[in-house]
């Protein structure tokens, strides 16, 4: 339901809240400034100081913005989204460090120029392929929650030294949760005590049973030490992604997710972002989560800067005005002033949402001292 604390309600009227307080006080309603109130009482409240009243729902200021769909005969194949997942020192940074250097050496453009949250790699079949560094399984999970389905794919890495431990059990979670395939990566098999088997068999407590033993769920034995692997690896998950029939509309406007961001000293507010439909293009205004700015300039995984950036495409956004957070989803608007209208409505929200908290916090706690 719509609600506004009376604190809010008064600053938009640039009225004095205890005003606010006493009309209510005179229709029989006992409140403190940091109340939450519903938005049919607000109304009542502003009219009679002599405002007019809009009520604006998210529903309008939102309103397609997001997952509006794409028409069929625009659609082009597009790049598997890979996440890495795993339990703790399985091997999920090395590998990805591993892929990302076999696919620099062996001649793209460019070189590892700084860390950068998701990168795109060629496979050995020609495909590329998107990489997300592990968010961790928090971020996934929270990621999911805020409506951004960013991965096609979940790498499940296991060490095969250490076999399937507690977290390797939570990422499975969170894959089928997700409903996004899993593919089978067996880490460290240089290693002396290595024992590959021993985790087809611990999987198959899971229910993911492996192709060697029949079942569907492809499995590699890899090494980010030797790199043994790695591109049957890379292999496999172009074959599943052409499975998947994964394809976008690159003509359309466009629309992403935050995968990192950060405050940075010379750049300003730079955002790490996955392109999922559409294309991005500088000079394009863009919102995310309760920011907004115009894009100054877009700089690709290697470092370079580009004009555009389509869909799966991962690419660092200068020109916000402040720093969003991981995880906001990102829309291209048509304009400057629509951009205002939707961040400032999101700002607002945020405000009030922390507004009713520390409102209910401060009940709780007079409760108490009762
Ligand atoms: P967290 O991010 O902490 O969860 O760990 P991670 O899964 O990213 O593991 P990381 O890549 O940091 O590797 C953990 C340790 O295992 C490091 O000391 C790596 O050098 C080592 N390691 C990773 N892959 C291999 C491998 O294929 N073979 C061997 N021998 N060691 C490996
Ligand atoms: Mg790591």
């Amino acid at each position: 339901p719509e609600t506004i604390t009376i604190q809010e309600l008064a600053n938009r009227m640039s009225e004095r809240a205890v005003d606010v307080i006493k009309f209510l006080m005179k229709q029989g309603q006992m409140h403190k400034i940091t109340d939450v109130i519903d938005a049919d009482t607000a109304q009542l409240v502003a009219e009679e100081l002599g405002h007019t009243v809009k009520r604006v729902a998210e529903s309008d200021v939102e309103e397609g913005l997001f997952d509006t769909p794409d028409v069929d005969e625009n659609l082009v194949a597009r790049p598997p989204v890979v996440t890495i997942m795993g339990h703790v020192d399985h091997g999920k940074t090395s590998l990805l460090d591993a892929i990302r250097k076999t696919n620099v050496v062996s001649g793209e453009a460019g070189g590892i120029t700084q860390h950068i949250g998701a990168y795109q790699v060629t496979s050995p079949l020609g495909g590329k392929i998107t990489f997300i560094d592990t968010p961790g399984h928090a971020a996934f999970t929270a990621m999911r929650a805020r409506g951004a389905k960013v991965t096609d794919i979940v790498v499940l890495v296991v060490a095969a030294d250490d076999g399937v431990m507690p977290q390797t059990v939570e990422a499975i979670t969170h894959a089928q949760a997700a409903g996004v395939p899993l593919i089978v990566a067996i880490n460290k098999v240089d290693k002396p005590d290595a024992n590959p088997q021993r985790v087809r068999t611990e999987l198959l407590q899971h229910s993911i049973v492996v192709e060697s033993m029949g079942g569907e769920t492809l499995e590699f034995e890899v090494s980010a030490k030797t790199g043994q692997g790695l591109d049957s690896l890379l292999e496999g998950l172009q074959l599943q992604a052409e499975i998947l029939d994964l394809k976008a509309n690159p003509e359309r406007s466009s629309e992403g997710t935050v995968i990192e961001a950060k405050l940075d000293r010379g750049r300003g507010p730079v955002a790490t972002v996955l392109v999922q439909r559409g294309t991005l293009h500088t000079g394009d205004i863009v919102v995310a989560g309760a920011e907004w700015g115009r894009v100054r300039a877009l700089v690709n995984d290697v470092g370079q800067n580009v004009k555009e950036a389509g869909p799966s495409v991962p690419v660092e956004i200068l020109g916000f005005n402040g720093t969003p957070e991981a995880g906001d989803r990102v829309a291209v608007v048509e304009s400057e002033a629509r951009a205002r209208e939707i961040t400032e409505y999101r700002t607002r929200q945020k405000r009030e949402r922390a507004a009713a908290r520390m409102g209910s916090a401060g009940r709780t706690l007079a409760d108490m001292m009762r």
